[in-house]
């Protein structure tokens, strides 16, 4: 049964007090490395975000949302903002290194990525960098509740403020979403909400 997935919900409330052991957090950050991506690229970075002042900044970034300073742990999810040529070659010297292999024998699927990189405007190509960092934010939110770990995912930011304040243009990235983790209040009122989901009915298609 599903029980881990009707046992989690968006956490609005979280305990201050209980934070998440450091190898329990690590295993976390590997399931975001680990994540897939269109052709491999990882278009992404994390922040963790460690300091108490940055959060209280953050928070009032994100219209006061308590989950950004209350939760064990917060990380920022943030696109890379631009792929070119150099960045696609990185990516293919590092998968040769890694399986030991030619750079030449990767022509073909470099000049793939290419070729998909320039068909695409800069929007199409913004937009479909984006949808790849919603990919580790779902894994980490599914493996949080097998774990028993909260999760809260937020985008409801001024991206430009939280942009400035994280340094993220130097990185070349740009933030998405915020998620809290950590474990839940235990008087959070939104905890003992029925989930408000489709039927399967609704959602698939059989054909
Ligand atoms: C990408 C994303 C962004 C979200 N942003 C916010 C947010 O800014 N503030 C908030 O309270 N909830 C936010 N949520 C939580 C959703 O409102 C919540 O997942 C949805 O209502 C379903 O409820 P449940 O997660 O408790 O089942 C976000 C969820 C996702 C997946």
């Amino acid at each position: 049964m599903n029980e881990h997935l009707h046992w989690r919900y968006t956490t609005k409330k979280f305990d201050p007090a209980r934070v998440i052991p450091p190898e329990e957090f690590s295993f976390l950050l590997e399931v975001l490395r680990l994540a897939p991506s269109s052709y491999g690229l990882q278009p992404w970075k994390f922040v963790i975000v460690r300091q108490p002042h940055i959060r209280e900044k953050l928070k009032e970034y994100s219209w006061g949302q308590s989950q950004v300073t209350e939760a064990s742990h917060l990380l920022v999810f943030c696109a890379r903002t631009r792929i070119d040529d150099q960045y696609i070659r990185k990516h293919i010297e590092h998968i040769a290194k890694i399986r030991n292999v030619s750079v030449d024998s990767l022509k073909n699927y470099e000049k793939g990525m290419q070729n998909f990189v320039v068909s695409q405007t800069p929007q199409e190509l913004a937009d479909w960098i984006k949808r790849q960092v919603y990919i580790p934010l779902g894994m980490l939110v599914a493996e949080c509740a097998h774990r028993k770990i909260d999760a809260s995912p937020i985008e409801g930011f001024e991206v430009a403020k939280v942009d400035a304040l994280l340094g993220l243009p130097d990185e070349g990235v740009t933030s998405l979403a915020f998620c809290a983790l950590g474990y839940r209040a235990a008087d959070d009122r939104y905890a003992g909400l029925q989930r408000v989901r489709f039927e399967a009915t609704d959602v698939f298609i059989d054909r």
